[in-house]
């Protein structure tokens, strides 16, 4: 076979908050296409990572009074344990604080000042914190950020520079001749907007004076590289670029970079220009995809209605998210991510699609076959129908594959899983076996049950648990479950005849939506619901754990509400700050006795205002029966202290 190197990428994500739908549905749809180029015979790499270095980082480390390698070290976590869960499938995990990584970031930046690509000249100029992005004067907007539209710090410091601008006809020439680089076309046309008007050089250091968390310049220590140019070069460290040449050679260029639509600029003109100036070629694509919505507002950490993908998948399992994920995104547009969608979706597509048509050959065949797939006869106009649904569905995965539209594979799919239910209700299995029509039935049995076998393994990038179990459920096994190949379907006949097949338990049971009731509780699935034990401690991740933010804090002063026979106010000091909380420990504990103990807070609560006094956190205690006891620390340790 004539197998191709397939080298996709996903951006490299920032350590700064745990990772959310946004980051899910890039990661799942570079696993997607990864798959799917396994699955076609090519030699494939995928890459991903995380983004450590920066003031965002910085920044949040400091939040949590850590060290911000040690901050970066138990972040990582958070999205490798994802990935894993997840079923990523990605063949390295480049951390940017990872030393090899480093070592070729100092290497090029080296090579480019020894050549003059980087010079060092006084800049003034204005930083947007929240992008990590300086901007000239005419970039802004009403005089704020041109991105994101909030307030600007003027900066004026000396600086290093990366001779970006005299790139730019180059550049402008390159995308109008290429025109898969820069993906969909619309992205390309943006691209080209932004360049017609001028191009600067980019700033590419930081004084060590405002920012410390980054790669030094090699040649001067004063300062850190910019964390952009740092985290780009990812995609060329990750596949050995002046560590390993074979490996290098073998990958590079990528066949896609996938990213969201808000870092077009840095990966369609910053990159580019960097890897003309390293004399390296460039990726063959660049694909943007849309932003996820939620009720047609953006997600937002600070509008509090990011979805966690951790919730979904507790609820709905893996491979029903990252189906949703696929189905419902056409990349390149934004799409809707709300519950009502998602389990409409679920309950349409999946339970009732695709889980009936199981469902009544596995049954017809267990209860009329002996339980194996039979020999087909005849073919007939029914047969020849559903076959060539079949068949326009794996034409239209393959080519959907290749314009990067799993929404419109799965579509194609999904129709030939209705095709087939239909072809199940015409040809009435049910009651050629009732007037015992034994070769017909055996031919409506074999041919539904081959339909179910192919979208099987049209549909096992996106579901491969799923998918699995219901190769498993027509017979297969071992190795069977996961290695069957697109490009198979088309070439080789099938091997469906005379498997034993087994029942399986409802592959995707309804999500049974309860009416709004007074307390409105969540679908659940209607199986799990059935069977769901009744727990004393219900198990939660660690991500749910980490969510909560435990510091130690010292008691300075305490007293009691007026009015209020349960609760003192209690002043704490935690770390270098001072807060306030109201508790019920009076009943156990005199005010005075309270003065220089060092007890543990949740530091993240919600403020609120207990009986017109506020409490910023809450005190943890240990309550059995009527005794009641803080929880303190043991011997001296400053306040303000992570506890975990
Ligand atoms: N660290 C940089 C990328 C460096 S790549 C050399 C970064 N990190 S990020 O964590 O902030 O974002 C990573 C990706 O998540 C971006 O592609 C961004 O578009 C994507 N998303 C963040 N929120 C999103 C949605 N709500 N929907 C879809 N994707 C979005 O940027």
């Amino acid at each position: 076979m004539n197998t191709k190197n397939f080298y996709v990428t996903t951006p490299i994500y920032y350590v700064n908050d745990k990772p959310h739908i946004g980051h899910a549905y890039t990661t799942i749809l570079a696993d997607v296409l990864a798959r799917y180029h396994r699955s076609l015979g090519d030699q494939t790499f995928f890459l991903t990572g995380t983004d450590e270095h920066g003031q965002k980082v910085e920044k949040a480390a400091a939040a949590r009074h850590m060290d911000p390698k040690a901050h970066c070290d138990e972040m990582v976590l958070r999205f490798q344990s994802l990935w894993q869960r997840l079923g990523i499938t990605n063949d390295r995990y480049i951390r940017t604080t990872d030393d090899y990584h480093k070592t070729v970031v100092r290497k090029i930046l080296q090579d480019l000042f020894d050549r003059g690509e980087i010079y060092k000249a006084e800049y003034t100029g204005w930083y947007c914190v929240g992008d990590e992005r300086f901007f000239t004067e005419k970039d802004l907007v009403e005089g704020k950020c041109p991105e994101c539209g909030r307030e600007v710090s003027a900066i004026v410091e000396s600086n290093y520079f990366f001779r970006m601008g005299k790139y730019r006809e180059w550049l402008i020439d390159y995308i109008e001749n290429h025109p898969d680089f820069i993906l969909p076309a619309f992205r390309a046309n943006e691209t080209l907007g932004f360049l017609r008007k001028e191009l600067g050089d980019l700033c590419i250091s930081r004084p060590k004076s405002r920012l410390s968390w980054g790669i030094e310049l090699p040649f001067d220590p004063d300062y850190v590289c910019y964390v952009w140019f740092d985290a780009l070069i990812n995609y060329i460290s990750g596949v050995g670029y002046l560590q390993d040449d074979a490996m290098f050679e073998k990958w590079w260029p990528a066949s896609y970079h996938l990213i969201g639509k808000d870092i077009l600029t840095t990966h369609s003109v910053y990159w580019p220009t960097m890897l003309k100036a390293m004399n390296l070629p460039l990726p063959k694509t660049i694909f943007a995809h849309g932003w996820w919505l939620t009720g047609n507002t953006k997600m937002s950490k600070s509008l509090g209605n990011a979805v966690n993908p951790m919730d979904m998948i507790e609820r709905c399992g893996v491979d029903a998210f990252r189906y949703f994920l696929m189905a419902e995104m056409s990349p390149g547009n934004d799409a809707n991510f709300t519950e009502e969608s998602f389990i409409a979706r679920y309950n349409s597509d999946l339970a009732n699609d695709l889980g009936n048509l199981l469902s009544r050959v596995l049954k017809m065949t267990l209860r009329n076959a002996n339980g194996v797939v039979p020999t087909p006869g005849t073919l007939t106009d029914d047969e020849n129908e559903l076959n060539s649904e079949v068949a326009a569905a794996i034409e239209t995965m393959q080519n959907s594959l290749a314009a990067l539209k799993f929404d419109q594979g799965i579509a194609g799919a999904m129709n030939a899983i209705r095709a087939g239910n239909r072809y199940m209700e015409k040809t009435a299995p049910w009651t050629l076996a009732k007037k015992g029509e034994v070769e017909r039935l055996n031919t409506v049995l074999y041919t539904a049950a081959d339909a179910l076998r192919q979208v099987s393994v049209l549909l096992y990038p996106v579901m491969p648990g799923k998918m699995s179990e219901l190769r498993k459920a027509l017979g297969y096994t071992g190795d069977e479950l996961s290695n069957a190949k697109i490009s198979d379907l088309v070439t080789c006949p099938s091997d469906l005849a005379g498997r034993k097949v087994q029942d399986t338990d409802g592959l995707f049971p309804r999500i049974e939506v309860e009416a709004k009731e007074k307390t409105a509780p969540s679908p659940k699935l209607a199986k799990e619901k059935k069977s769901a034990p009744v727990n004393v401690y219900t198990p939660i991740g660690i991500e749910d754990f980490a969510k909560i933010q435990l510091l130690t804090a010292k008691i300075v002063a305490a007293e009691r509400v007026i009015g209020a026979d349960k609760l003192l106010k209690l002043q704490l000091e935690v770390g270098a700050q001072h807060r306030q909380i109201v508790s019920g420990i009076a009943p156990w504990y005199a005010p005075e006795s309270l003065i220089g103990k060092t007890i543990v807070i949740v530091a993240n609560l919600k403020p609120a205002v207990i009986r017109n006094v506020e409490s910023n956190g809450m005190l943890l205690a240990a309550k059995t029966g009527e005794e009641l006891k803080l929880i303190t620390v043991d011997g001296e340790l400053a306040t303000g202290a992570h506890v975990g």
